[in-house]
C-alpha cells in the first residue's frame, strides 16, 4: 500500500522532512511513502533563507566548546524561555540536535570551520558558550536552503521520470484542509471531531485537490502581522489558520519574539524584510549606545547586550521612553571595537551579508555605529502538537515555526529555531512512518491548548479612550493592521491597548470574512485576500490570548500591570 504525506512549506522544516519521507520510501516501514510538497512561493522563500547566526547544537565531545554540554543548552534554553518551556520538549531539542545537523550534512550542507578543520562556534546572547553553528559567516540559513533545495530538486527530477517519490510544486498556495469526520466523533471543543484527508490549494489561477494519508504544516511563521518584520513577504500566519479552521488547538500565541537589532531604515510597506543584524555580532562584542552615545544594557540586565532577546528588546522599548525618545527611534550598534579587537577585515569576513547590506544602505559599520529597532522576528507560539508533531486532529502534523513544541517557552533561545523545525520536523516523519505499522495513537487537546469556544471574546466595541480608539474607523489594510499590532501587541502591551485592538480586529474581521469553513470562502481565487484572512485570524488568536495572560512573562510584557518590572536605570536586573 502507498502512503501519502503532503508537506505545505519549503522552510528548513518542510525541506527536510520532505527528503526524509521520500528516502525513507521502500525502507523497512510497511508500505511505500508518496511525498508531496507545496511551497506558496519559490523554494528558497522562507523565513529559513533569511538566518543568520546559524543552528545550535552541543557537538560530540572534541568538536563541542571546551566544558559545553547538553545539560547547559538545555539550562540556556529553559532560562531564555523563562521557565514556560515544556522540559520533555527541550530535552528532545537539545539531546537529538547533534543527529540533525549530522542529517543536514548528509544532504551536503556544510558549516563553517577552523582553520584546524573544526566546527567554528559561534556564541549569541544566552548561551553559556559558543555552539552555534554557522555557514557562509552570516549567511546560514541561505546555505542549509541553498543545499536542501538542491537535494529536493534532485529527488523532484526523479519523481518526473517515474522513478522517485518526491513530488513539488511552487507557487501553490493552501487554502484549507480537507477533513472527513471521525466515525462517532462528537463535535466537542477540544475532541477531535474531523481527520484531515488532504489539502485544496490553488495554483495557476485554479483550485486543486490533493488527498493525503496525513499533512505536515512546515508553513513558517507570521511576521507580517506588524509593521516592521525580518520576516519575507510569505510569512502571514497561513498554517495557524488553516489547522484552527481544521478545528486543532493553539497555543502560547500572545508570545511573540522581537529581534533587537534590525536596520533601522525607513519602512516600504510590504516591501522586503527589515534586514537583521544577526546576535553574533553582539556575541562577539558589539554593544548598544543611545542618542547620546551611552551604553545603556548594563543599566537594564547584567548580561548587558547578551540577555536573552526578549529583554533586549524590551530594554530599548523602555530605554527610549524613559529618555523620552519617540517609540519608533533607533538604538545604535557600535561594532567599532570587534574590528579594533580582531583586526581590519574581520567583520567582513565573519559577517560578509551584513557588511555587504549594510554598506548598500550607506553605512561603514568598520568605522560608525548604525542605527538599529526592534522588528517582530519569531512565534514561539503556534498550533499545538505532541512530541512528534502531531496536533489535536488526527492526520495533521505541524513542524518548524508554525508549530508551538513547548520547546521555546515564552521566548526562544537565540538560533534554536532552526534547530527545532529539523528535530520536530524528522520527528513527524518518523511519527507518520510508524503509523503505517502501529495504529496511530493520536493526541487528545492538552491543558492549556486554546481551541475554538476558549477564547475570550472582543468587546463589542472599542472601549472609549482607549489606546487607538479613535482610529476606529480606519478600514482594513495590511499596513493598517500592522500598525495596530505594533502599537497594541508589540514588544510592550497595556489591557486597554489589547482590548481596543480586539474590538478592531473583530471589526474588520467581519468586514473581510476571516471565516469558519461552514461559511464558505470568500476569498475564491485571490490568493492576497486568503492572505489577508489569515493575518487578520491569527492576530485576533494572538490578540485573545494576550488579553488572556495578564501577568509580564517572557515575550509577553504587560506595562499596565502592578507586576511587570518596573524598568529603571537604577534596576539590577530583569527577569526574563
Ligand atoms: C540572528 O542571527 O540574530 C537570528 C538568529 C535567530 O533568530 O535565532
Amino acid at each position: 500500500m502507498t502512503r501519502r504525506v503532503v508537506i505545505v512549506g519549503s522552510g528548513i522544516a518542510g525541506l527536510y522532512a520532505a527528503l526524509l519521507a521520500a528516502d525513507a520510501a521502500g525502507g523497512s516501514h510497511d508500505g511505500d511513502v508518496e511525498v508531496v510538497l507545496l511551497s506558496k512561493g519559490t523554494l528558497e522563500q522562507s523565513n529559513t533563507f533569511y538566518a543568520q547566526g546559524g543552528v545550535s547544537a552541543v557537538l560530540a565531545p572534541g568538536d563541542a566548546a571546551p566544558g559545553d554540554s547538553v545539560a547547559a543548552h538545555i539550562a540556556d534554553t529553559l532560562a531564555a524561555g523563562a521557565g514556560l518551556n515544556d522540559a520533555e520538549a527541550v530535552r528532545i531539542l537539545c539531546t537529538e540536535a547533534v543527529r540533525d545537523i549530522a542529517g543536514l550534512s548528509r544532504y551536503g550542507v556544510r558549516f563553517d570551520t577552523r582553520p584546524d578543520g573544526g566546527p567554528a562556534l559561534g556564541l549569541e546572547a544566552a548561551h553559556s558558550a559558543p555552539r552555534i553553528l554557522h555557514a557562509g559567516g552570516d549567511a546560514t540559513g541561505a546555505c542549509i536552503a541553498r543545499g536542501l533545495v538542491a537535494a529536493v530538486l534532485e529527488r523532484a527530477v526523479l519523481e518526473r521520470s517515474g522513478r522517485g517519490r518526491l513530488r513539488v510544486e511552487t507557487s501553490a498556495f493552501v487554502t484549507g484542509l480537507l477533513t472527513d469526520p471521525l466515525p462517532g466523533s462528537a463535535a466537542q471543543p477540544g475532541s477531535m471531531p474531523a481527520r484531515v484527508t488532504g489539502v485544496e490549494y490553488l495554483a495557476g489561477g485554479r483550485s486543486h485537490l490533493v488527498r493525503a494519508d496525513a499533512v505536515l504544516l512546515a508553513t513558517g511563521g507570521a511576521g507580517r502581522l506588524f509593521a516592521r518584520t525580518s520576516n519575507p513577504a510569505v510569512a502571514t500566519a497561513d498554517g495557524v489558520a488553516l489547522a484552527w479552521r481544521a478545528g486543532a488547538a493553539v497555543r502560547d500565541l500572545e508570545f511573540f519574539q522581537f529581534h533587537p537589532t534590525t536596520l533601522a531604515v525607513e519602512e516600504v510597506p510590504g516591501g522586503p524584510p527589515a534586514l537583521l543584524i544577526s546576535e553574533a555580532v553582539r556575541g562577539e562584542g558589539a554593544v548598544l549606545l543611545d542618542a547620546a552615545g551611552h551604553r545603556f544594557m548594563p543599566d537594564y540586565h547584567p548580561d548587558a547586550e547578551l540577555a536573552p532577546r526578549d529583554v533586549v528588546s524590551r530594554s530599548i522599548a523602555l530605554h527610549l521612553a524613559a529618555t523620552g525618545a519617540a517609540p519608533d527611534s533607533p538604538v545604535y550598534l557600535d561594532a567599532r571595537g570587534i574590528e579594533a579587537a580582531r583586526g581590519a577585515g574581520f567583520l567582513a569576513r565573519r559577517f560578509p551579508t551584513i557588511t555587504a547590506a549594510t554598506r548598500a544602505a550607506g553605512h561603514d559599520w568598520t568605522a560608525e555605529v548604525v542605527p538599529v529597532s526592534p522588528a517582530a522576528h519569531y512565534w514561539m507560539g503556534g498550533v499545538s502538537t505532541d512530541l512528534w508533531g502531531r496536533t489535536t486532529v488526527p492526520g495533521l502534523y505541524a513542524a518548524g515555526e508554525v508549530a508551538r513544541t513547548g520547546a521555546q517557552g515564552a521566548n526562544r533561545l537565540a538560533s534554536n529555531s532552526l534547530l527545532e523545525g529539523l528535530v520536530f520536523g524528522r520527528r513527524a516523519v518518523e511519527d507518520f512512518l510508524r503509523a503505517a505499522v502501529h495504529a496511530p495513537h493520536w493526541p487528545a487537546a492538552a491543558p492549556g491548548d486554546v481551541h475554538p469556544g476558549s477564547l475570550l471574546p472582543a468587546p463589542a466595541t472599542v472601549p472609549a479612550g482607549a489606546h487607538g480608539a479613535a482610529a476606529d474607523e480606519v478600514p482594513f489594510s495590511r499596513q493598517a493592521l500592522g500598525r495596530l499590532m505594533t502599537a497594541a501587541a508589540g514588544v510592550t502591551r497595556t489591557g486597554a491597548g489589547l482590548d481596543a485592538a480586539a474590538a478592531r480586529l473583530a471589526r474588520w474581521s467581519a468586514d473581510v470574512g476571516t471565516g469558519s469553513p461552514a461559511a464558505g470562502n470568500p476569498a475564491g481565487s485571490d490568493q492576497a485576500a486568503h492572505e489577508d484572512r489569515n493575518l487578520l485570524l491569527a492576530a485576533g488568536l494572538l490578540v485573545a490570548a494576550a488579553r488572556q495572560r495578564t501577568r509580564s512573562v517572557g515575550a509577553h510584557y504587560r506595562a499596565d500591570t502592578h507586576d511587570a518590572p518596573a524598568f529603571t536605570h537604577s534596576m539590577q536586573r530583569i527577569s526574563s
